[in-house]
């Protein structure tokens, strides 16, 4: 592994996560030194805010030649299909979230980089899974984005041991954010709940109301992949599999905290093929290991949450910027 200079390449950076990843990345080393990423043609960060190329991440010599033309040492790999849109196109999310992610981990090993990093999520877990998934526990998931999910963190342990390549991956919870939308989660629904009270003041959800799973906002979600990342590889005992947590709620309760600030806002109920997914989910996470070894700790519960997206997506409705 060669010495940090820290020029990163960020896959998937038009998806939820990657878009304000992006930007906290730029923020903290620089615009040009953050090469983002996407299969979307077109940029959807701020005009003239670094380096946007279109990348399909099963395309590996297009990854390669930005890798070479920026002498890339750190990938960001974000590209992936989530859970709901994995069960549409079960092929589809196999391909892009396995091929996509070995095709940056033996690039990463041809050209020596310093660091990986893939996210996992708590679609690892099935069915079974103790209500607060320990760190360690049985990995039986009933979901295809599950199953490649569980494929990618051994996959990049195996790297870890075989190459000694540094991998590194969170198992993201629900994640909440007020700028780019989720895209075919189980857990939008706590995403569009904020958009829908602010836009109609009422919301139909497409799982039960005593769904309970765990979330996180994503301030929460940047540190903790930028600490992690930036974490000592020496202290690390994990890599690719670090459960963190951060809130749990029900719809219920998620509810009662929108009517704190919106006391007129209602809420239906109609389960789709989600509920099963949401179902065979932990209620929360044991993320004892993350807390040891590189120092997470939250800083949002469910109610600093709601009072910051609602103030976030109302400054957006009124100047126009979402309709
Ligand atoms: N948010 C993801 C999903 O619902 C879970 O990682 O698919």
């Amino acid at each position: 592994m060669r010495k940090e200079m820290k020029r990163i390449l960020v896959t998937g950076a038009c998806g939820q996560i990657g878009t304000e990843l992006t930007v906290a990345l730029r923020r903290k080393y620089g615009n040009d030194n953050v090469i983002a990423t996407d299969l979307k043609q077109e940029t959807c960060l701020p005009e003239g805010s670094g380096p946007y190329h279109q990348l399909d991440v099963l395309d590996a010599d297009a990854i390669e030649s930005l890798i070479t033309r920026y002498d890339i040492d750190t990938v960001y790999h974000m590209a992936a299909l989530l859970s709901a849109v994995g069960e549409k196109n079960p092929q589809l999310c196999w391909n892009v979230n396995m091929n996509g992610s070995i095709n940056v981990m033996n690039l990463a090993v041809k050209h020596s980089l310093t660091r990986v990093i893939i996210p996992s999520s708590i679609a690892v877990w099935g069915p079974g899974t103790p209500a607060i998934a320990p760190q360690e526990t049985a990995l039986h998931p009933t979901t295809m984005y599950g199953v490649t999910k569980v494929c990618g963190e051994v996959l990049g342990d195996y790297y870890v041991r075989k190459y000694g390549l540094d991998v590194r991956g969170l198992r993201y919870p629900g994640i909440i954010s007020s700028e780019a939308l989720p895209g075919g989660g189980t857990t939008d629904y706590a995403v569009e709940i904020y958009y829908e009270a602010i836009r109609n003041g009422r919301y139909t959800c497409f799982v039960r109301e005593d769904t309970r799973l765990p979330m996180m906002y994503m301030p929460d979600c940047l540190k903790a992949t930028i600490d992690l990342a930036e974490a000592d590889f020496a202290d690390l005992k994990h890599h690719t599999d670090f459960n963190v947590g951060s809130m749990s709620f029900t719809v219920a309760e998620q509810a009662a905290a929108i009517r704190k600030f919106i006391p007129e806002f209602e809420i239906e109920y109609a389960p789709d093929f989600r509920q099963d997914i949401a179902d065979s989910w932990p209620d929360g996470v044991d993320d004892s290991s993350a807390r040891e070894e590189w120092g997470w700790s939250p800083s949002h519960d469910l109610e600093s949450m709601t009072r910051d997206m609602l103030e976030k997506l109302r400054v957006r409705f009124e100047t126009g910027v979402l309709v």
